[in-house]
């Protein structure tokens, strides 16, 4: 499927917040792609749909796994929203024809995976310094993108312990 294509089942299926932020997402891994010479088809693609199943009801989650056979492990049991990656990688791979690698990349938005590729590290950072986010060092963070994407990561995987700790 082709990036309009996409965005339409992306607008119809989420609401407008988050329609906005795969938008914006995906601007952002068009402009990463140049910065990083990889394929930017790729990766607007990832980016318009890597949050295609983060709506879906717990319910519907589960039903869609167990449909799909796709494995609960025991963190994404106790939380669910977990789950949004992978039921999305699926999604992306069933309905609109990703790419394995491509796939991955989807899989890896939340927690991350080891060995990461470009594609994967891009939409990772762009799911978080898109226009639509805001957060105190937002600017170091779009500007550390640019000039060395692992270092952003770190700092960006970094940020997301803190916050886990202060939150318990
Ligand atoms: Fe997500
Ligand atoms: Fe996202």
């Amino acid at each position: 499927m082709d990036y309009d294509n996409i965005k339409e089942i992306v607008k119809n299926t989420l609401s407008e917040e988050r329609y906005y932020h795969s938008i914006c997402v995906a601007k952002k891994c068009k402009e990463l792609a140049k910065i990083y010479n990889i394929d930017e088809r790729e990766a607007i693609l990832v980016g318009i749909a890597h949050d295609i199943a983060k709506e879906m009801s717990d319910e519907e989650k589960i039903k869609y796994a167990k449909k799909n056979n796709i494995e609960i492990d025991n963190v994404e049991e106790k939380h669910l929203g977990l789950l949004h990656a992978k039921i999305g990688a699926d999604i992306c791979k069933k309905r609109f024809g990703f790419t394995d690698k491509m796939c991955t990349a989807v899989l890896a938005h939340t927690t991350g995976l080891p060995d990461m590729n470009m594609l994967d590290k891009i939409l990772y950072v762009s799911d978080t310094c898109g226009e639509d986010r805001n957060f105190d060092d937002i600017e170091y963070v779009r500007n550390l993108a640019k000039e060395d994407i692992d270092k952003a990561m770190i700092y960006l995987l970094e940020l997301e312990i803190k916050n886990r700790i202060e939150k318990r």
